[in-house]
C-alpha cells in the first residue's frame, strides 16, 4: 500500500481481498435497527458482505473502494490466489487474536469466504446500482452531508504504518464532510497495537469542530481491538 502524492495507488496484484460478514460489521459498529434505517457509506468496503446483505433487506448502503475498478472476475482470481496465504499467516499469528466468537483459523476462513462469495454474488447489480462505487479517500464524490453514518472498517488506523497522519485525517475530515456521523474500527493497527496516529487525530478533530469518542463495542478478534472511534461534527 502506498500514498504516492498523498493518493492511494491501487493495484490489484499488491491486495489481499479479505472481507468480513454482515453480522461482523453489525457487531464492530454496534448498529442498532434504528442505525440501519438511516442511508450509510461503507468506506473501503473492500470484498465484505455489509452492502449485499443490507442491500436485500432494503437497507440504504453505498460502499466505495478502489477495488470496485476491478471485474468480477479479477476479484474473484485475486481471492483464490491470496485465500490461502492469509489462513497461513492467520496460523503464525495465532496469538495476536481472540478465538471465542470464531473458533478456529478454519472456521475464520469458511466465514469469510462465504461473506466473499456474498459479495461477489451482488457485486455487478450493485455497480448498477451504483452501490460500489470506485472511489477512495481522501476524496470522495459527494455532497455534504450526503450521508447519515459513514463505517470505515479495517483500513485507516489499522494501516498506520503505511499511512501518514495527515492521510488520515485528511480522510477523516472527508468521510465527517458528507456523512453526519462517522465511526471507524479497529483503532488498532497490524500487529495490535493502539494506532499511533489515534491520540494527535482524536486532538486535532476536536480542536475543528468534531466530537470524538471511543465507545467500546461487543466484537473483538484482533486482542483489545474492542473499540471504536465515533466522530459527530458540532452544529
Ligand atoms: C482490509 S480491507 C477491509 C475490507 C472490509 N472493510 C472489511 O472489513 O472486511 C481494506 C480495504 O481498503 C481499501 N482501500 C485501499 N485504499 C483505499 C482508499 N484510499 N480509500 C478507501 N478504501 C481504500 C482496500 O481496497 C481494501 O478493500
Amino acid at each position: 500500500m502506498s500514498e504516492g502524492n498523498h493518493r492511494m495507488s491501487f493495484t490489484l496484484s499488491r491486495f489481499v481481498p479479505w472481507g468480513r460478514s454482515y453480522d461482523e460489521y453489525i457487531s464492530m459498529f454496534s448498529l442498532s435497527p434504528s442505525d440501519l434505517k438511516n442511508s450509510i457509506l461503507g468506506c473501503s468496503d473492500g470484498p465484505a458482505s455489509f452492502n449485499s446483505v443490507l442491500s436485500k433487506q432494503k437497507g440504504a448502503v453505498v460502499s466505495v473502494d478502489p477495488l470496485y475498478s476491478c471485474t468480477v472476475e479479477q476479484i474473484k482470481r485475486r481471492i483464490n490466489e491470496t485465500y490461502e496465504t492469509v489462513l497461513e499467516q492467520t496460523r503464525k499469528n495465532r496469538n495476536e487474536f481472540v478465538w471465542k466468537n470464531i473458533g478456529s483459523v478454519d472456521e475464520l476462513g469458511k466465514i469469510r469466504m462465504s461473506a466473499m462469495n456474498e459479495f461477489l454474488k451482488d457485486y455487478e447489480k450493485g455497480k448498477k446500482e451504483k452501490r460500489y462505487i470506485n472511489a477512495g479517500v481522501p476524496e470522495l464524490p459527494f455532497r455534504d452531508n450526503q450521508f447519515d453514518i459513514a463505517l470505515c472498517s479495517h483500513f485507516l488506523f489499522l494501516y498506520s504504518e503505511q499511512l501518514s497522519e495527515e492521510f488520515h485525517f485528511d480522510s477523516i475530515k472527508e468521510l465527517c464532510r458528507v456523512a453526519k456521523t462517522v465511526r471507524i474500527f479497529p483503532v488498532l493497527e497490524l500487529g495490535s497495537e493502539r494506532s499511533r496516529h489515534l491520540d494527535a487525530i482524536m486532538k486535532r478533530l476536536g480542536k475543528d469542530g468534531v466530537e470524538v469518542h471511543l465507545r467500546k463495542v461487543a466484537y473483538e478478534f484482533q486482542k483489545g481491538g474492542n473499540e471504536m472511534l465515533e466522530l459527530t461534527k458540532f452544529d
